[in-house]
């Protein structure tokens, strides 16, 4: 499961990226097919993200923090591309998503399961 997560939340970016500057480059039709491509990846992080959560012995704050911090990357994410359409700024979500994504990566790799330490 662990190995989907990362498979998932990899391509997820990926895709979030793609959709972006696909749609700033003026390709808006393709950016929408990657946006609902992207919303269902959405749905692997989180699923594969609790199943490692509630597959685990000895849980505590940190992996809470960790998997808060993957929902608001995927908030962050959603908010980018929703409000890009509706020509709206931004900036703050742009913040937020490089905050979440340190945080993310830091706690992920921290944490003892995953690539990292196999
Ligand atoms: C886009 C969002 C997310 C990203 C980029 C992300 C990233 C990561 C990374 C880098 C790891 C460590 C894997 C490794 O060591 O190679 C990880 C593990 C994990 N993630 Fe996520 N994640 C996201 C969303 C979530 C969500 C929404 C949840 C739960 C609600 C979650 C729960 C977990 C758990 C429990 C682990 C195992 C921690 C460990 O012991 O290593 N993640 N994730």
């Amino acid at each position: 499961m662990v190995h989907m997560h990362i498979t998932s939340w990899i391509l997820g970016l990926i895709l979030f990226f793609a959709a972006y500057f696909l749609h700033t480059g003026g390709n808006a039709r393709v950016s929408k097919i990657l946006h609902m491509i992207l919303r269902v990846f959405y749905i692997l992080i989180i699923v594969t993200g609790v199943w490692i959560l509630l597959s685990l012995s000895n849980i505590n704050a940190e992996y809470i923090i960790k998997g808060l911090a993957g929902l608001w990357l995927i908030a962050s994410m959603e908010m980018i591309l929703v409000r890009l359409k509706k020509n709206k700024p931004v900036r703050s979500f742009w913040i937020q998503l490089i905050i979440a994504l340190v945080l993310v990566l830091l706690l992920g790799w921290r944490l003892p399961l995953g690539v990292l330490h196999m």
